[in-house]
Order: C-alpha cells, then sequence, then structure tokens
C-alpha cells in the first residue's frame, strides 16, 4: 500500500461507507404483504428508492452484506411491471411529499406508488456483479434471468424506435443527470430545473408515458451516450448472465452505433444526438467521456479522451475528483446551486466509472491523483452528495449513498494481491473487471465470469 494511503485509512474509510449505507436502510412490507429493503440516496431529501442509486448500493453492499445487496436490487426488480417497465423512483413507505409530488413523472398527481418513466438502466450490471460476490447463494445468479429479460427486450423495443441501437430518454432526468447544462438547448423552458419541467411530465402524461409516441411526435428526447453505455454493459452482463448471446449482440450494436454516430473525431468527444433529426449535442460534459467504461473503445479514441480532455487542466484535470462539465463551457460551475446539480461539481460515481480507463491505459498516477483526491475529499467532509472540484467544498445532501461507491476504488483490503498500492485498488473495481472481460477476445479466451476476469488482471498485474 502506498505511505499517502494507509491500509488503516482504508479501513476507516470502509466502516464510514458502511455505516452510511445502514444509516440509509429502509425496510418493511406493504399491506399486499410485499416486502421491500433498499437504501435510500439520503435522509430525508431522498427517502425513496432510486433506481440507478439502488445499483449503485448494491454494487457497494456486497462488499459488506451480500444479503442486504441482493434485498436491494430484489426491490428494485418487485417494482417493476409485467412488461419489464422498470421506474426510476420507488414510493415504497410514503408517497411524495406534495410540494414535490407535482415533479415526479407519474401518472397522476397523487396515489402512484412509482414514476412512470426510467432512469439509467444499469441493473444486470450490478446484478451480475453481486452474483460474483454471492458465494453464499449461488442460486441468485439465476433467480432474474426472465424477468430482466424482459426489461431489456422493454427498452429495446420501446425506447429505441428508430432501430439504430441506441436508446432514448424522454424526460431530462431520466439519465440521472437532470440538470446537466447539455439537456439547456433541447428541453428549453421545460428543463428540469424550470417550472416548464411540469408541462413536460404533463404532457408525457397525456401520452400515457407511450415513449415511441412521445419520439415520434416530439423533438424533446435525446440518445445520451452515458445512458447507452451503461445499457451496453448491462447487456454485456445480461449475456453473462443467460447465457443468450442475442444480449451481446445488442450490446455490441449500440458500442458501434456510439463509435458510428456519437463520436466526433474533430472534437475527440462523443456527443448525444437530440430529437428526431439526432442532432449531436455539443456541450463536453463527464458523459462525453463515458464510453472509457466500454471495453470495446479503441485504444485510440480512449487515449484521446483521456490525454486532450481528462487530464486536460484546463478541461477536466481538477484538483478534486472529475468534475461533471468541462470546466472551459461557458456553463461550468463549479458549487452548489439551489434548484441545479450536474452542472460542474464532482460526483464519486463519475469518477467510479471513468478511472478505471486511466489505471488500464498505464495512466496510473493520475488515477491514483484523482483517487486520493477523493479520499481527502470524504475523510474531511463525509459522504456528500457531490464536491466542489476546484475547492473541495462538500456539497449538497450528506450520507450520500452512492457516493460509498469510493470503496469499489479502494484497494481490497482482504486480498493480499490489492494491497500493493492505490491504483491497483482502482483497477480491481467493479469496471476494471469488466475492461478485463473485454480483453478476452484480444486474448483469444472464451467467455469470462467477472471472477475469472478477476484472477486475469491479477495475473496481468504481477
Ligand atoms: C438527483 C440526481 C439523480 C439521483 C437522485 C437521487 O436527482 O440527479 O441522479 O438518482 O438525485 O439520488
Amino acid at each position: 500500500m502506498s505511505a499517502a494511503v494507509s491500509e488503516h485509512r482504508v479501513q476507516a474509510l470502509r466502516s464510514r461507507a458502511h455505516q452510511v449505507l445502514a444509516g440509509n436502510w429502509r425496510e418493511g412490507r406493504l399491506a399486499d404483504g410485499t416486502e421491500y429493503g433498499f437504501s435510500c440516496p439520503s435522509l430525508p431529501r431522498y427517502r425513496h428508492q432510486w433506481y440507478w442509486d439502488s445499483c449503485f448500493h448494491a454494487i457497494v453492499w456486497r462488499h459488506f452484506d451480500r444479503a442486504r445487496a441482493r434485498e436491494e436490487l430484489r426491490t428494485l426488480l418487485r417494482a417493476g411491471r409485467l412488461d419489464g417497465f422498470i421506474p426510476h423512483t420507488i414510493f415504497w413507505h410514503d408517497r411524495a411529499g406534495w410540494r414535490r409530488a407535482p415533479f415526479y413523472a407519474t401518472h397522476s398527481v397523487q396515489g402512484n406508488r412509482a414514476t412512470a418513466h426510467i432512469q439509467t438502466p444499469m441493473l444486470a450490471l450490478a446484478w451480475e456483479a453481486v452474483a460474483e460476490a454471492s458465494v453464499d447463494a449461488p442460486g441468485f445468479r439465476a433467480e432474474a434471468i426472465d424477468a430482466l429479460r424482459l426489461h431489456y427486450d422493454w427498452l429495446d423495443q420501446h425506447r429505441d424506435p428508430d432501430r439504430d441501437g441506441l436508446i432514448s430518454i424522454i424526460h431530462p432526468d431520466e439519465s440521472g443527470l437532470d440538470d446537466s447544462p447539455k439537456y439547456d438547448e433541447v428541453f428549453g423552458w421545460m428543463s428540469h430545473y424550470l417550472p416548464g419541467y411540469f408541462w413536460l411530465v404533463e404532457r408525457s402524461r397525456r401520452l400515457d408515458y407511450d415513449s415511441r409516441a412521445i419520439i415520434e411526435r416530439y423533438d424533446e428526447h435525446i440518445e445520451d451516450v452515458l445512458v447507452n453505455v451503461l445499457y451496453a454493459l448491462a447487456l454485456r452482463s445480461l449475456a453473462r448472465l443467460s447465457g443468450d448471446l442475442k444480449y451481446m449482440h445488442r450490446a455490441e450494436r449500440t458500442e458501434r452505433a456510439l463509435l458510428e454516430r456519437s463520436w466526433d473525431d474533430e472534437a475527440g468527444l462523443f456527443w448525444d444526438l437530440a430529437g428526431r433529426s439526432e442532432t449531436p449535442v455539443k456541450v463536453s460534459t463527464w458523459s462525453s467521456l463515458a464510453p472509457l467504461a466500454l471495453p470495446s473503445l479503441p485504444e485510440p479514441i480512449a487515449r484521446r479522451l483521456i490525454e486532450e480532455h481528462l487530464l486536460d487542466p484546463r478541461r477536466y484535470r481538477a484538483p478534486y475528483g472529475i468534475p461533471s462539465v468541462s470546466m472551459e463551457e461557458p456553463s461550468f460551475r463549479a458549487g452548489w446551486h439551489l434548484f441545479r446539480c450536474w452542472r460542474g461539481p464532482a460526483w464519486v460515481n463519475t469518477a467510479w466509472l471513468l478511472m478505471p480507463a486511466l489505471a488500464r491505459l498505464g495512466y496510473r498516477h493520475e488515477a491514483e491523483r484523482i483517487l486520493t483526491s477523493l479520499i481527502v475529499l470524504a475523510e474531511q467532509h463525509g459522504f456528500r452528495e457531490y464536491y466542489n472540484p476546484l475547492n473541495g467544498e462538500g456539497l449538497a445532501a450528506r450520507h450520500f449513498g452512492w457516493s460509498t461507491l469510493l470503496v469499489d476504488l479502494l484497494p481490497d483490503t482482504d486480498s493480499p494481491q490489492d494491497s500493493a498500492d492505490v491504483a491497483a485498488g482502482v483497477n480491481g473495481s467493479l469496471i476494471g473487471e469488466i475492461c478485463t472481460v473485454g480483453s478476452e477476445a484480444a486474448l483469444g479466451i472464451g467467455d469470462l465470469t467477472l471472477d475469472a476476469a478477476r484472477r486475469l488482471r491479477r495475473a496481468l498485474l504481477r
């Protein structure tokens, strides 16, 4: 372990992270007997279950308590419909408060148990990670395959009407990046942080959230890069879980479409595609760098994303973490804003997705620098919702669930191989392992499970 981050510090962070997830744990039973158990993002503001937050939580829970990791994902699945749709937010034991209720994308203003829109669909990715850790419950791996198939088939059928392999979001918050400046022009007066968002919700309600009809009739929808990256990774996971190559082909189709349609060779970035005309949205946010997490990304492109953007001090190389928007963008704001998020501050899930590529492609010092800055942030301010990337100030919600993803980037202190240095921890994270799985073709190795990938990675690092 490097001198800077002792095993003692790693253990202290792990135990603090465990406390956060445990403190946010909520469980109960509905009147009809349906049981639930999940970590909410942060009390009191975010007291419900959110789709992608739960996936992140489960990925971290698997380091502490596999039964809870499994329960968090099963609960999310239980909120899904028979046709495969799984909601963005689920109100398990109390309904949305009156002030916020009109802004939740539900079917009606009152009385719904969940929203009618989606969130970045990464469930199969989290499921596979938890299944790999579930040596105590080997049946977990297969128990939801039918439901997961339905979920990804629903996305394919309802969110990709032009059949180009890229799924669309119809509300800006469906990506989880609610107020990102990349949505400003597309959603205009209906942006998530403006009162007009109420009308966007109302319009979707009137069309019964029929995404195909909405995509056909309007231009306020986006083939979002981040959403499609996590969708492709999840499809790869589903292919490994189910053994059905159809999902691997779908993942490859999505990854190819990102390269063919979203990649801008001049800018060296991936752009979201907006509306029926698929107009590139040329605002540089961390989503433009997200394909770094794809095992299939050609190395020259990965290096351009890293060298021209991620490591450029005018763009994304900040003192703390990775900013959510390029510092060069006029819309970049480093600090907190009452009604806006994702306009500059550094979030831990951003680093979690992007950093493994740095370590893998030989920028280990940079990976170590970013990880060390996040460790300092968590030690000084606790697990906050996000941080100011310029001065390190902790911002917004406290005890924020997915900020504990830092644990997934830390060296695994139970594993002697990982205690070599901090950067080894980055490589050992879930995304690091997935990219190792992706190297199977290059190495002439067949279908690797994550566990085999972990062993392979260790062999390569030695
Ligand atoms: C904010 C974030 C979103 C997250 C939710 C709950 O709305 O933008 O990504 O899922 O909070 O934490």
